[in-house]
């Protein structure tokens, strides 16, 4: 695995003035690369903002703050600019715990039920943050933490991020060496490599919880977007989102996507909406195309490919107007959809699920690309 000194060595970083950061875009084409302005402070630690322009203009801006993706700017059908992506302006917007907008998510993405599980013959107890469970790391996860930029010089913008957590943090056992690794192409893809080394076995289930609105205005809900996924399988939850443990066949439930279905057509039959693990069709794990969105409206179409055996899709249920973006606009239930590409939730009390102890000397390596056109 390259160090980050290795990332250092032909870093270019160019520290720009910008006019202003808002979710919408001017007109006026950006030049390609990648520069930062201040975000503010947290945990007394200066944030940065970084933006990446790839030569069509597309641009990305990730937080240092959680590596909060705020905002995705892309042309829609009739050349209009919006941001595709859930998000605030300014740090604070991320503080007033919003429901995990576009961070990293981490250690553990997901739910471990009770905040339990055992590797060998130790037993670790969780920070609990969902009811009895642990959600997305616990009470302080990756989203909620400063990490370590640095860019990269290549022929595209790419932004990498280090965070050490530590061995006992939010309960997990093992110092954890976590690096992110964001690329924007010129092909309008946010490609997304994580890499990960511990000093003891522990669990890691890294994703990113963008909330995706294809209309760029998320004065509208993603009911009207159609979704196709690759799976021929769920993971039926119990009433408080563990699994269960079963494999479900989707055939003739609301959960089937293996053909595009509009996101509200079937909605009302799945109490509490879509917040369920897909089992990703493949026969090995190279990145393949895992899922499509697409909006008539904008005429925006998501692609997401992946390494990862499984995938949450959640619409947006816990959403309810009450956080509001920096303009006063509130984010209105299902205003916004999430892939959050991953291993099953609860893998560490689920033999049969697929493994996600990392054990030392072993390297964590996932890719995930959202892919964008219009
Ligand atoms: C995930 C979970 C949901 C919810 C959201 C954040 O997608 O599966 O249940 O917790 O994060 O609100």
């Amino acid at each position: 695995m390259k160090t980050i000194a290795g990332f250092l060595s032909g870093i270019t970083v160019l520290i720009t003035t910008f006019m202003s950061c808002t979710n919408t875009a001017t007109n006026t084409a950006p030049a390609a690369g990648i520069s930062k302005q201040p975000f503010g402070e947290a945990d007394g630690k200066p944030v940065d903002l970084y933006t990446l322009t790839n030569k069509n203009g597309v641009q990305l801006k990730i937080s240092t703050y959680g590596g909060v993706v705020t905002s995705w700017v892309t042309p829609d059908k009739k050349g209009n600019k919006s941001s595709i992506v859930l998000g605030f302006d300014s740090l604070s917007g991320y503080f007033t715990p919003p429901p995990y907008f576009g961070a990293i998510i981490g250690r553990y993405g997901n739910r471990i039920a009770n905040g339990k599980f055992k590797i060998g013959d130790s037993t670790y107890t969780l920070a609990t943050n969902n009811g009895k469970n642990s959600l997305h790391g616990g009470k302080k996860g990756f989203d909620k933490v400063v990490w370590t930029a640095a860019t990269v010089a290549d022929s595209v913008p790419s932004l990498v991020l280090t965070y050490q957590a530590k061995d006992g943090e939010e309960g997990y056992p093992g110092n954890l060496d976590v690096k992110v690794t964001y690329t924007l192409t010129d092909d309008n893809e946010l490609d997304i490599v994580y890499d990960a080394t511990t000093d003891k076995a522990t669990p890691v289930n890294l994703t990113n919880h963008s909330y995706f609105n294809l209309t760029g205005d998320h004065a509208n809900t993603i009911l009207d977007h159609q979704l196709m996924l690759t799976a021929d399988y769920y993971t039926p939850v119990d009433s408080t989102l563990i699994p269960t443990g079963e494999i479900k066949a989707v055939k003739g439930t609301p959960f089937d996507f293996t053909t595009a279905h509009r996101i509200g057509e079937r909605i009302d039959s799945v109490p509490g909406g879509y917040d369920h693990n897909f089992v990703l069709n493949r026969k090995d794990n190279a990145l393949q195309k895992v899922a499509e969105v697409t909006d008539t409206l904008s005429g925006r179409k998501l692609e997401v490919f992946t390494t990862e055996p499984g995938i949450q899709f959640y619409s947006g249920n816990f959403l309810d107007g009450n956080i509001k973006d920096t303009q006063g606009k509130p984010f209105i239930k299902h205003s916004g959809l999430c892939l959050e590409t991953q291993h099953y939730p609860n893998s560490p009390n689920e033999p049969k699920f697929p493994t996600t102890i990392l054990q030392p000397g072993q390297k964590y390596h996932t890719e995930t690309k959202y892919k964008v056109s219009w």
